[in-house]
Protein backbone atom coordinates (compact mmCIF):
# COMPACT_ATOMS: atom_id res chain seq x y z
CA UNK A 1 0.00 0.00 0.00
CA UNK A 2 1.44 3.58 -0.84
CA UNK A 3 1.68 6.15 1.66
CA UNK A 4 -0.31 8.05 0.26
CA UNK A 5 -3.48 5.56 0.64
CA UNK A 6 -2.96 5.17 4.20
CA UNK A 7 -4.88 6.80 6.70
CA UNK A 8 -3.70 10.23 7.51
CA UNK A 9 -5.19 12.29 10.68
CA UNK A 10 -5.21 15.81 9.30
CA UNK A 11 -4.32 16.65 13.37
CA UNK A 12 -0.32 15.91 14.13
CA UNK A 13 0.06 15.13 17.10
CA UNK A 14 2.65 12.88 18.88
CA UNK A 15 1.11 10.09 20.23
CA UNK A 16 3.93 9.23 22.56
CA UNK A 17 2.35 11.53 25.42
CA UNK A 18 -0.69 9.91 25.17
CA UNK A 19 0.39 5.80 24.67
CA UNK A 20 2.42 6.44 28.13
CA UNK A 21 -1.11 7.15 29.72
CA UNK A 22 -2.66 4.71 28.36
CA UNK A 23 0.05 1.81 29.47
CA UNK A 24 -0.10 3.31 33.07
CA UNK A 25 -4.16 3.10 33.59
CA UNK A 26 -4.56 0.19 31.26
CA UNK A 27 -5.28 -2.59 33.62
CA UNK A 28 -7.35 -0.12 36.22
CA UNK A 29 -10.75 -0.69 36.05
CA UNK A 30 -12.73 2.62 34.91
CA UNK A 31 -9.49 3.88 33.49
CA UNK A 32 -11.56 6.21 30.78
CA UNK A 33 -12.01 9.36 33.19
CA UNK A 34 -8.03 8.92 34.69
CA UNK A 35 -6.79 8.48 31.44
CA UNK A 36 -8.51 11.64 29.56
CA UNK A 37 -7.01 13.90 32.48
CA UNK A 38 -3.85 12.90 32.14
CA UNK A 39 -4.27 13.07 27.97
CA UNK A 40 -5.42 16.93 28.97
CA UNK A 41 -2.92 17.41 31.91
CA UNK A 42 -0.17 15.96 28.60
CA UNK A 43 -1.26 18.00 26.27
CA UNK A 44 -3.24 20.91 27.61
CA UNK A 45 -6.78 19.42 25.82
CA UNK A 46 -7.75 16.61 24.22
CA UNK A 47 -6.42 16.25 20.61
CA UNK A 48 -8.58 14.28 18.35
CA UNK A 49 -6.62 11.52 17.53
CA UNK A 50 -6.26 10.89 21.54
CA UNK A 51 -9.62 10.34 21.66
CA UNK A 52 -9.59 7.33 18.55
CA UNK A 53 -5.90 6.07 20.21
CA UNK A 54 -8.04 5.52 23.76
CA UNK A 55 -10.97 3.96 22.14
CA UNK A 56 -8.92 1.20 20.30
CA UNK A 57 -6.81 0.73 23.54
CA UNK A 58 -9.51 0.87 26.05
CA UNK A 59 -11.76 -1.13 23.90
CA UNK A 60 -14.77 1.50 23.92
CA UNK A 61 -16.43 3.34 21.33
CA UNK A 62 -15.04 6.63 20.43
CA UNK A 63 -18.67 8.19 20.76
CA UNK A 64 -18.89 6.77 24.22
CA UNK A 65 -15.79 8.94 25.14
CA UNK A 66 -17.10 11.99 23.22
CA UNK A 67 -19.77 11.42 25.01
CA UNK A 68 -18.15 11.79 28.57
CA UNK A 69 -15.58 14.89 26.83
CA UNK A 70 -18.66 17.08 26.21
CA UNK A 71 -20.61 16.02 29.76
CA UNK A 72 -17.81 17.47 31.79
CA UNK A 73 -16.56 20.97 31.37
CA UNK A 74 -13.13 19.72 33.10
CA UNK A 75 -12.23 18.67 29.24
CA UNK A 76 -11.30 20.97 26.07
CA UNK A 77 -11.35 19.86 22.64
CA UNK A 78 -9.48 22.79 21.47
CA UNK A 79 -6.50 24.05 22.59
CA UNK A 80 -6.34 26.29 25.30
CA UNK A 81 -4.10 29.39 25.81
CA UNK A 82 -1.40 29.29 28.15
CA UNK A 83 -3.50 32.43 30.19
CA UNK A 84 -7.27 31.69 30.96
CA UNK A 85 -8.98 34.58 31.75
CA UNK A 86 -12.22 34.73 33.67
CA UNK A 87 -14.54 36.85 33.33
CA UNK A 88 -17.26 36.97 36.37
CA UNK A 89 -20.56 37.71 34.64
CA UNK A 90 -22.75 37.14 37.94
CA UNK A 91 -24.63 39.08 39.62
CA UNK A 92 -22.66 41.68 41.28
CA UNK A 93 -19.96 41.61 38.63
CA UNK A 94 -22.94 42.44 35.97
CA UNK A 95 -24.15 45.20 38.43
CA UNK A 96 -20.60 46.63 38.51
CA UNK A 97 -19.91 46.74 34.83
CA UNK A 98 -18.65 43.30 33.91
CA UNK A 99 -19.81 43.84 30.54
CA UNK A 100 -17.59 46.32 29.76
CA UNK A 101 -14.77 44.56 31.35
CA UNK A 102 -15.69 41.42 28.60
CA UNK A 103 -16.07 43.92 25.77
CA UNK A 104 -12.16 45.63 27.07
CA UNK A 105 -10.88 42.20 26.73
CA UNK A 106 -12.44 41.76 23.23
CA UNK A 107 -11.08 44.97 22.48
CA UNK A 108 -7.50 44.05 23.39
CA UNK A 109 -6.91 40.85 22.41
CA UNK A 110 -9.99 39.69 20.26
CA UNK A 111 -11.37 36.96 21.35
CA UNK A 112 -14.72 36.49 23.09
CA UNK A 113 -15.77 33.53 25.41
CA UNK A 114 -14.26 30.29 24.83
CA UNK A 115 -11.93 31.81 21.89
CA UNK A 116 -8.67 31.53 22.08
CA UNK A 117 -6.04 34.02 20.53
CA UNK A 118 -3.88 32.85 17.41
CA UNK A 119 -0.82 32.45 19.28
CA UNK A 120 -2.34 30.15 22.37
CA UNK A 121 -1.54 32.71 24.98
CA UNK A 122 -5.07 33.49 26.02
CA UNK A 123 -8.50 32.02 26.45
CA UNK A 124 -11.45 33.84 27.54
CA UNK A 125 -13.99 32.59 29.66
CA UNK A 126 -17.42 34.58 31.28
CA UNK A 127 -17.99 32.61 34.61
CA UNK A 128 -20.90 32.83 36.63
CA UNK A 129 -20.02 33.96 40.43
CA UNK A 130 -16.43 33.23 41.32
CA UNK A 131 -16.89 34.00 45.46
CA UNK A 132 -15.28 37.48 45.47
CA UNK A 133 -18.36 39.44 44.89
CA UNK A 134 -17.25 42.17 47.65
CA UNK A 135 -14.64 42.97 44.83
CA UNK A 136 -16.50 43.38 41.72
CA UNK A 137 -16.28 43.40 38.80
CA UNK A 138 -13.20 40.35 39.27
CA UNK A 139 -11.36 38.51 36.58
CA UNK A 140 -9.33 35.74 37.72
CA UNK A 141 -5.91 34.69 35.27
CA UNK A 142 -5.53 31.46 35.85
CA UNK A 143 -4.80 31.08 40.08
CA UNK A 144 -4.82 35.22 40.22
CA UNK A 145 -7.73 37.15 40.91
CA UNK A 146 -8.11 40.85 40.14
CA UNK A 147 -10.92 42.82 41.37
CA UNK A 148 -12.64 46.20 41.39
CA UNK A 149 -11.51 46.35 37.65
CA UNK A 150 -12.28 49.49 35.70
CA UNK A 151 -11.54 49.44 31.97
CA UNK A 152 -7.95 51.37 32.76
CA UNK A 153 -6.97 48.55 35.28
CA UNK A 154 -7.92 45.66 33.05
CA UNK A 155 -5.82 47.02 30.50
CA UNK A 156 -2.92 47.30 32.71
CA UNK A 157 -4.07 43.87 33.83
CA UNK A 158 -3.90 42.45 29.93
CA UNK A 159 -0.28 44.42 29.59
CA UNK A 160 1.12 42.62 32.18
CA UNK A 161 0.04 38.91 31.53
CA UNK A 162 1.13 40.21 27.22
CA UNK A 163 4.80 41.24 28.38
CA UNK A 164 5.23 37.86 30.53
CA UNK A 165 6.08 34.46 28.18
S1 LIG B 1 -20.73 37.99 41.03
FE1 LIG B 1 -18.67 38.18 40.44
S2 LIG B 1 -17.62 37.40 42.13
FE2 LIG B 1 -19.68 37.12 42.68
Amino acid sequence: MSEVAQDVTEEEIDLAGANAVIDKYLDMKGALMPVLQAIQEHYGYIPEPTVHLVAERLNVYASQIYGVLTFYAQFHLEPRGKYIVRVCMGTACHVKGAGRIAETLTERLGIGHAETTEDLKFTAEYVACIGACGMAPVIMVNDATYGSLTVQKMDEVIQKYQAMD
